[in-house]
Protein backbone atom coordinates (compact mmCIF):
# COMPACT_ATOMS: atom_id res chain seq x y z
CA UNK A 1 0.00 0.00 0.00
CA UNK A 2 1.22 3.25 -0.92
CA UNK A 3 0.01 6.38 0.60
CA UNK A 4 0.44 9.99 -1.20
CA UNK A 5 0.95 12.12 1.22
CA UNK A 6 -0.75 15.80 1.08
CA UNK A 7 1.57 18.37 -0.53
CA UNK A 8 1.43 20.24 3.16
CA UNK A 9 2.75 17.07 5.12
CA UNK A 10 5.86 17.33 3.63
CA UNK A 11 6.17 20.76 5.28
CA UNK A 12 5.53 19.60 8.50
CA UNK A 13 8.61 19.66 10.50
CA UNK A 14 10.30 15.63 11.36
CA UNK A 15 11.95 17.85 14.36
CA UNK A 16 15.52 16.61 14.08
CA UNK A 17 15.03 18.10 17.77
CA UNK A 18 12.63 15.34 18.78
CA UNK A 19 14.93 12.65 17.17
CA UNK A 20 18.01 14.39 19.38
CA UNK A 21 15.94 14.70 22.79
CA UNK A 22 14.97 10.90 22.81
CA UNK A 23 18.09 10.32 23.55
CA UNK A 24 18.16 13.02 26.66
CA UNK A 25 14.79 10.99 28.20
CA UNK A 26 17.11 7.85 29.18
CA UNK A 27 17.23 7.39 33.04
CA UNK A 28 20.11 9.17 34.54
CA UNK A 29 20.72 12.69 32.50
CA UNK A 30 20.15 15.38 34.04
CA UNK A 31 17.18 16.99 31.41
CA UNK A 32 17.82 20.73 30.95
CA UNK A 33 16.24 20.24 27.74
CA UNK A 34 12.29 19.58 28.43
CA UNK A 35 10.05 23.01 28.62
CA UNK A 36 7.62 21.12 31.06
CA UNK A 37 6.99 23.36 34.00
CA UNK A 38 7.58 22.14 37.59
CA UNK A 39 4.87 19.18 38.14
CA UNK A 40 5.50 20.77 42.07
CA UNK A 41 3.35 23.59 41.17
CA UNK A 42 0.39 21.21 39.83
CA UNK A 43 -2.27 22.03 42.19
CA UNK A 44 -3.74 18.76 42.16
CA UNK A 45 -5.59 18.88 45.68
CA UNK A 46 -7.62 21.56 44.30
CA UNK A 47 -8.45 20.28 41.22
CA UNK A 48 -9.27 17.12 42.87
CA UNK A 49 -12.31 18.98 44.90
CA UNK A 50 -13.33 20.98 41.80
CA UNK A 51 -13.44 17.68 40.00
CA UNK A 52 -15.99 16.30 42.80
CA UNK A 53 -17.73 19.22 42.90
CA UNK A 54 -18.30 19.57 38.79
CA UNK A 55 -19.40 16.01 38.39
CA UNK A 56 -21.67 16.61 41.95
CA UNK A 57 -23.07 19.51 40.46
CA UNK A 58 -23.63 19.44 36.61
CA UNK A 59 -21.82 16.27 35.67
CA UNK A 60 -24.35 15.91 32.28
CA UNK A 61 -23.42 18.92 31.56
CA UNK A 62 -19.93 18.70 32.30
CA UNK A 63 -20.04 15.75 30.32
CA UNK A 64 -21.79 16.89 27.36
CA UNK A 65 -21.07 18.35 23.86
CA UNK A 66 -20.53 22.02 24.65
CA UNK A 67 -20.45 25.46 22.85
CA UNK A 68 -17.20 26.09 20.53
CA UNK A 69 -16.28 29.36 21.92
CA UNK A 70 -16.10 27.95 25.32
CA UNK A 71 -17.88 27.66 28.56
CA UNK A 72 -19.26 31.32 29.79
CA UNK A 73 -18.03 31.37 33.04
CA UNK A 74 -14.52 30.74 32.11
CA UNK A 75 -14.38 32.96 28.79
CA UNK A 76 -15.71 35.77 31.15
CA UNK A 77 -13.29 35.07 33.58
CA UNK A 78 -10.26 35.53 31.31
CA UNK A 79 -11.91 38.68 30.13
CA UNK A 80 -12.30 40.28 33.08
CA UNK A 81 -8.69 38.97 34.40
CA UNK A 82 -7.29 40.61 30.43
CA UNK A 83 -8.84 43.71 31.55
CA UNK A 84 -6.75 44.01 34.64
CA UNK A 85 -3.63 43.93 32.51
CA UNK A 86 -4.99 46.54 30.88
CA UNK A 87 -6.71 45.28 27.47
CA UNK A 88 -9.96 46.37 26.34
CA UNK A 89 -11.95 42.89 25.92
CA UNK A 90 -15.20 41.40 26.06
CA UNK A 91 -15.93 37.83 26.99
CA UNK A 92 -17.45 37.72 23.54
CA UNK A 93 -14.19 38.18 21.67
CA UNK A 94 -12.78 35.03 23.86
CA UNK A 95 -12.34 31.60 22.07
CA UNK A 96 -11.04 28.76 24.92
CA UNK A 97 -8.29 26.96 22.96
CA UNK A 98 -7.36 23.62 23.32
CA UNK A 99 -3.91 25.05 24.94
CA UNK A 100 -2.66 28.30 23.03
CA UNK A 101 -0.93 25.50 20.70
CA UNK A 102 -4.29 25.52 19.21
CA UNK A 103 -4.21 29.38 19.05
CA UNK A 104 -1.24 29.25 16.55
CA UNK A 105 -2.87 26.04 14.84
CA UNK A 106 -5.95 28.64 13.99
CA UNK A 107 -4.62 31.25 13.35
CA UNK A 108 -2.08 29.93 11.00
CA UNK A 109 -5.23 27.97 9.27
CA UNK A 110 -7.43 31.50 8.83
CA UNK A 111 -4.09 33.86 8.43
CA UNK A 112 -1.96 32.11 6.15
CA UNK A 113 -1.64 30.96 2.54
CA UNK A 114 0.22 29.50 0.47
CA UNK A 115 3.35 31.62 -0.14
CA UNK A 116 2.41 34.40 2.25
CA UNK A 117 4.89 35.81 4.42
CA UNK A 118 4.89 35.73 7.93
CA UNK A 119 7.12 37.59 10.21
CA UNK A 120 9.01 35.86 13.51
CA UNK A 121 11.35 36.89 15.96
CA UNK A 122 15.18 35.61 15.62
CA UNK A 123 15.07 32.98 17.68
CA UNK A 124 11.30 32.23 18.02
CA UNK A 125 8.94 29.72 19.45
CA UNK A 126 9.88 26.30 17.41
CA UNK A 127 6.15 24.80 18.17
CA UNK A 128 5.12 27.91 16.27
CA UNK A 129 6.99 27.38 13.34
CA UNK A 130 5.44 23.62 13.40
CA UNK A 131 2.20 25.41 13.76
CA UNK A 132 2.34 27.80 10.63
CA UNK A 133 4.51 25.27 8.41
CA UNK A 134 1.69 23.19 6.71
CA UNK A 135 0.12 26.44 5.61
CA UNK A 136 3.49 26.67 3.45
CA UNK A 137 4.03 30.41 4.30
CA UNK A 138 7.41 32.16 3.71
CA UNK A 139 8.56 32.78 7.42
CA UNK A 140 11.03 35.72 7.58
CA UNK A 141 13.10 36.36 10.78
CA UNK A 142 13.15 39.39 11.94
CA UNK A 143 16.51 40.86 13.11
CA UNK A 144 16.16 40.61 16.83
CA UNK A 145 17.89 42.08 19.97
CA UNK A 146 17.79 41.45 23.66
CA UNK A 147 14.18 42.77 23.59
CA UNK A 148 13.13 40.95 20.89
CA UNK A 149 12.74 42.37 17.35
CA UNK A 150 14.22 45.32 15.73
CA UNK A 151 11.70 48.09 15.08
CA UNK A 152 13.36 49.35 12.15
CA UNK A 153 14.02 46.05 10.59
CA UNK A 154 10.10 45.11 11.54
CA UNK A 155 9.14 47.94 9.64
CA UNK A 156 11.18 47.12 6.31
CA UNK A 157 9.90 43.68 6.53
CA UNK A 158 6.19 44.39 7.31
CA UNK A 159 4.86 45.45 3.89
CA UNK A 160 2.76 42.25 2.61
CA UNK A 161 3.13 40.30 5.65
CA UNK A 162 0.18 38.65 6.97
CA UNK A 163 1.56 38.88 10.76
CA UNK A 164 4.44 39.45 12.94
CA UNK A 165 4.35 36.32 15.36
CA UNK A 166 5.78 38.17 19.12
CA UNK A 167 6.74 36.98 22.76
CA UNK A 168 7.14 40.52 24.64
CA UNK A 169 7.34 38.54 27.82
CA UNK A 170 10.27 36.30 28.85
CA UNK A 171 10.60 34.65 25.65
CA UNK A 172 11.43 30.79 24.34
CA UNK A 173 14.07 30.35 23.92
CA UNK A 174 16.09 33.11 25.22
CA UNK A 175 13.95 34.70 28.25
CA UNK A 176 14.47 37.84 26.71
CA UNK A 177 11.46 40.58 27.65
CA UNK A 178 10.72 43.61 25.75
CA UNK A 179 10.98 46.70 27.40
CA UNK A 180 8.07 49.25 27.65
CA UNK A 181 10.37 51.23 24.82
CA UNK A 182 10.28 48.63 22.90
CA UNK A 183 6.84 48.16 23.14
CA UNK A 184 5.67 51.15 22.59
CA UNK A 185 8.21 51.58 19.39
CA UNK A 186 7.00 48.17 17.78
CA UNK A 187 3.15 49.15 18.56
CA UNK A 188 4.02 52.48 16.19
CA UNK A 189 5.56 50.42 13.41
CA UNK A 190 2.24 48.04 13.70
CA UNK A 191 -0.03 50.68 12.97
CA UNK A 192 1.98 52.80 10.84
CA UNK A 193 2.53 49.88 8.39
CA UNK A 194 -1.01 48.07 8.86
CA UNK A 195 0.90 45.11 10.14
CA UNK A 196 -1.30 42.57 12.53
CA UNK A 197 0.35 41.29 14.99
CA UNK A 198 -0.07 37.72 16.72
CA UNK A 199 1.26 38.43 20.72
CA UNK A 200 1.65 35.08 22.56
CA UNK A 201 2.15 35.29 26.07
CA UNK A 202 2.18 31.79 27.80
CA UNK A 203 5.26 33.27 30.76
CA UNK A 204 3.86 36.70 31.62
CA UNK A 205 2.56 35.79 34.66
CA UNK A 206 6.06 34.31 35.71
CA UNK A 207 7.45 37.57 36.24
CA UNK A 208 10.26 37.31 39.36
CA UNK A 209 10.82 40.72 40.63
CA UNK A 210 8.56 43.08 38.52
CA UNK A 211 5.56 42.51 36.82
CA UNK A 212 6.32 42.92 32.58
CA UNK A 213 4.95 46.24 30.73
CA UNK A 214 1.39 45.60 29.47
CA UNK A 215 0.96 42.86 26.95
CA UNK A 216 1.14 44.92 23.20
CA UNK A 217 -2.82 43.88 22.63
CA UNK A 218 -3.32 46.52 25.02
CA UNK A 219 -1.95 49.40 23.46
CA UNK A 220 -3.70 48.09 19.64
CA UNK A 221 -6.55 46.07 20.54
CA UNK A 222 -7.59 46.09 16.98
CA UNK A 223 -4.42 45.07 15.17
CA UNK A 224 -3.63 42.19 17.52
CA UNK A 225 -4.46 38.80 18.10
CA UNK A 226 -3.74 37.56 21.99
CA UNK A 227 -2.46 33.83 23.29
CA UNK A 228 -2.81 32.83 26.67
CA UNK A 229 -2.61 29.63 28.51
CA UNK A 230 -3.46 27.64 31.70
CA UNK A 231 -0.85 25.44 31.19
CA UNK A 232 1.93 27.28 32.97
CA UNK A 233 -0.10 28.81 36.01
CA UNK A 234 -1.83 25.41 36.45
CA UNK A 235 -0.96 22.45 34.74
CA UNK A 236 -0.43 21.67 30.57
CA UNK A 237 -2.35 18.68 30.62
CA UNK A 238 -5.30 20.35 31.01
CA UNK A 239 -4.73 21.23 27.71
CA UNK A 240 -6.49 24.78 28.17
CA UNK A 241 -5.53 28.65 26.88
CA UNK A 242 -7.60 31.07 25.10
CA UNK A 243 -7.52 33.33 22.24
CA UNK A 244 -8.54 36.79 22.33
CA UNK A 245 -9.32 38.86 18.71
CA UNK A 246 -10.53 41.68 17.24
CA UNK A 247 -14.30 41.03 16.49
CA UNK A 248 -14.27 41.05 13.11
CA UNK A 249 -11.79 38.25 12.89
CA UNK A 250 -13.42 36.34 15.15
CA UNK A 251 -16.18 33.94 13.49
CA UNK A 252 -13.11 32.87 11.20
CA UNK A 253 -11.33 31.87 14.39
CA UNK A 254 -14.22 30.28 15.82
CA UNK A 255 -15.22 28.24 12.28
CA UNK A 256 -11.61 26.92 12.37
CA UNK A 257 -12.15 25.74 16.19
CA UNK A 258 -15.69 24.04 15.07
CA UNK A 259 -13.68 21.74 12.69
CA UNK A 260 -10.60 21.47 14.48
CA UNK A 261 -12.42 19.75 17.58
CA UNK A 262 -15.82 20.88 18.30
CA UNK A 263 -14.94 22.46 21.46
CA UNK A 264 -12.03 22.37 24.18
CA UNK A 265 -13.06 19.51 26.74
CA UNK A 266 -15.79 21.02 28.74
CA UNK A 267 -15.16 19.22 31.67
CA UNK A 268 -11.69 20.80 31.73
CA UNK A 269 -13.10 23.93 31.67
CA UNK A 270 -15.56 23.99 34.29
CA UNK A 271 -12.69 22.01 36.40
CA UNK A 272 -10.48 25.38 35.93
CA UNK A 273 -13.18 27.34 36.46
CA UNK A 274 -14.11 26.32 39.66
CA UNK A 275 -10.19 26.20 40.46
CA UNK A 276 -9.61 29.50 40.01
CA UNK A 277 -13.08 32.14 40.55
CA UNK A 278 -12.70 32.34 43.73
CA UNK A 279 -9.05 33.95 43.44
CA UNK A 280 -7.37 30.73 44.11
CA UNK A 281 -4.33 32.30 41.63
CA UNK A 282 -3.62 35.47 43.85
CA UNK A 283 -1.99 32.89 46.26
CA UNK A 284 -1.01 30.36 43.62
CA UNK A 285 1.38 31.92 41.25
CA UNK A 286 3.48 33.74 43.55
CA UNK A 287 4.24 30.06 44.70
CA UNK A 288 5.60 29.45 41.14
CA UNK A 289 7.16 32.55 41.31
CA UNK A 290 9.26 32.05 44.04
CA UNK A 291 10.13 28.62 43.09
CA UNK A 292 11.25 29.44 39.32
CA UNK A 293 13.09 32.64 40.60
CA UNK A 294 15.05 30.47 43.21
CA UNK A 295 15.81 27.52 40.32
CA UNK A 296 16.43 31.04 37.98
CA UNK A 297 19.11 32.11 41.21
CA UNK A 298 20.56 28.69 41.17
CA UNK A 299 21.49 28.21 37.75
CA UNK A 300 22.67 32.03 36.92
CA UNK A 301 25.21 31.10 40.34
CA UNK A 302 26.33 27.62 38.86
CA UNK A 303 26.86 29.03 35.26
CA UNK A 304 28.65 32.03 37.08
CA UNK A 305 30.75 29.77 39.12
CA UNK A 306 31.43 27.07 36.12
CA UNK A 307 31.87 28.92 32.86
CA UNK A 308 34.74 30.98 34.08
CA UNK A 309 37.50 31.69 31.73
CA UNK A 310 34.87 30.01 28.67
CA UNK A 311 33.69 32.37 26.11
CA UNK A 312 30.39 31.78 27.25
CA UNK A 313 27.36 34.50 27.35
CA UNK A 314 24.28 33.75 29.17
CA UNK A 315 20.90 35.11 28.91
CA UNK A 316 19.57 36.77 32.36
CA UNK A 317 15.96 35.96 32.75
CA UNK A 318 13.58 38.13 34.98
CA UNK A 319 10.80 35.43 34.62
CA UNK A 320 9.48 32.43 32.37
CA UNK A 321 11.74 29.29 32.45
CA UNK A 322 14.51 29.82 30.41
CA UNK A 323 17.95 30.82 30.12
CA UNK A 324 19.93 31.37 26.43
CA UNK A 325 23.71 30.50 26.34
CA UNK A 326 26.13 31.56 23.45
CA UNK A 327 28.88 29.57 23.42
CA UNK A 328 32.24 30.09 21.37
CA UNK A 329 31.23 30.96 17.57
CA UNK A 330 33.02 27.98 16.28
CA UNK A 331 30.96 25.11 18.50
CA UNK A 332 28.12 23.98 17.50
CA UNK A 333 25.61 22.92 20.39
CA UNK A 334 24.14 20.36 18.49
CA UNK A 335 27.08 18.15 17.82
CA UNK A 336 27.97 18.44 21.12
CA UNK A 337 24.61 17.16 22.60
CA UNK A 338 25.71 13.39 22.33
CA UNK A 339 28.59 13.70 24.18
CA UNK A 340 26.83 16.16 26.94
CA UNK A 341 24.21 12.96 27.20
CA UNK A 342 26.65 10.62 27.60
CA UNK A 343 28.32 12.76 30.30
CA UNK A 344 24.81 12.76 31.98
CA UNK A 345 23.25 16.16 30.99
CA UNK A 346 21.47 17.51 27.91
CA UNK A 347 20.47 20.80 26.79
CA UNK A 348 18.06 22.24 23.28
CA UNK A 349 20.54 23.47 20.78
CA UNK A 350 19.39 26.46 20.17
CA UNK A 351 19.59 25.66 15.71
CA UNK A 352 16.00 24.74 16.73
CA UNK A 353 14.50 27.69 17.24
CA UNK A 354 15.66 29.52 14.07
CA UNK A 355 13.46 29.78 10.63
CA UNK A 356 16.41 30.65 8.83
CA UNK A 357 20.51 31.17 8.64
CA UNK A 358 20.27 29.12 12.77
CA UNK A 359 23.51 30.66 14.81
CA UNK A 360 24.85 26.94 15.66
CA UNK A 361 26.84 28.00 18.92
CA UNK A 362 23.54 28.87 21.17
CA UNK A 363 21.42 26.30 23.27
CA UNK A 364 18.88 26.46 25.94
CA UNK A 365 18.28 25.51 29.32
CA UNK A 366 15.30 25.26 31.43
CA UNK A 367 15.92 26.09 35.32
CA UNK A 368 12.64 24.84 36.33
CA UNK A 369 12.38 20.84 35.50
CA UNK A 370 15.44 19.79 37.50
CA UNK A 371 16.08 20.60 41.38
CA UNK A 372 19.11 22.83 42.95
CA UNK A 373 21.60 20.02 43.09
CA UNK A 374 20.81 18.81 39.74
CA UNK A 375 20.90 21.90 38.23
CA UNK A 376 24.39 22.59 39.74
CA UNK A 377 25.88 19.05 38.43
CA UNK A 378 24.39 19.45 35.03
CA UNK A 379 25.98 23.05 34.44
CA UNK A 380 29.48 21.18 36.17
CA UNK A 381 29.05 18.96 33.63
CA UNK A 382 28.57 21.13 30.75
CA UNK A 383 31.38 23.60 32.09
CA UNK A 384 33.68 20.15 31.56
CA UNK A 385 32.57 19.67 28.28
CA UNK A 386 33.18 22.97 27.00
CA UNK A 387 36.80 23.05 28.60
CA UNK A 388 37.54 20.00 26.68
CA UNK A 389 36.56 21.73 23.15
CA UNK A 390 38.65 24.79 24.31
C1 LIG B 1 5.85 30.40 23.55
C2 LIG B 1 4.90 29.28 23.68
N1 LIG B 1 3.70 29.36 23.09
C3 LIG B 1 2.81 28.38 23.18
C4 LIG B 1 3.10 27.22 23.89
C5 LIG B 1 2.05 26.15 23.94
O1 LIG B 1 1.52 26.05 25.21
P1 LIG B 1 0.12 25.36 25.53
O2 LIG B 1 -0.41 24.79 24.26
O3 LIG B 1 0.43 24.31 26.54
O4 LIG B 1 -0.74 26.44 26.06
C6 LIG B 1 4.32 27.08 24.53
C7 LIG B 1 4.65 25.85 25.26
O5 LIG B 1 5.70 25.63 25.77
C8 LIG B 1 5.25 28.15 24.42
O6 LIG B 1 6.46 28.09 24.99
Amino acid sequence: MSWTLAQRAHKMNPSVLRELLKVTEQPGIINLAGGLPSPQTFPIEAIAQATQKVLTEDGQGALQYAASEGYGPLREWVAADLRQQGLTVQAAQVLITTGSQQGLDLVAKVLIDAGAKVLVERPTYLGALQAFAPMEPQIVSVASDEEGVVAQDLRTQAPGARFAYLLPNFQNPTGRSMSEARRAELIQVAQGTGLPLLEDNPYGDLWFDQAPPAPLSARHPEGCIYLGSFSKILAPGLRLGYLVAPAPLYPKLLQAKQAADLHSPSFNQRIVFEVIHNGMLTSHVPRIRALYKAQRDAMLAALTREMTGLDVHWSCPQGGMFVWLQLPPALDAAALLPQAVKAGMAFVPGSAFYADRPQHNTLRLSFVTADRPAIDQAIQILAQLLKAQA
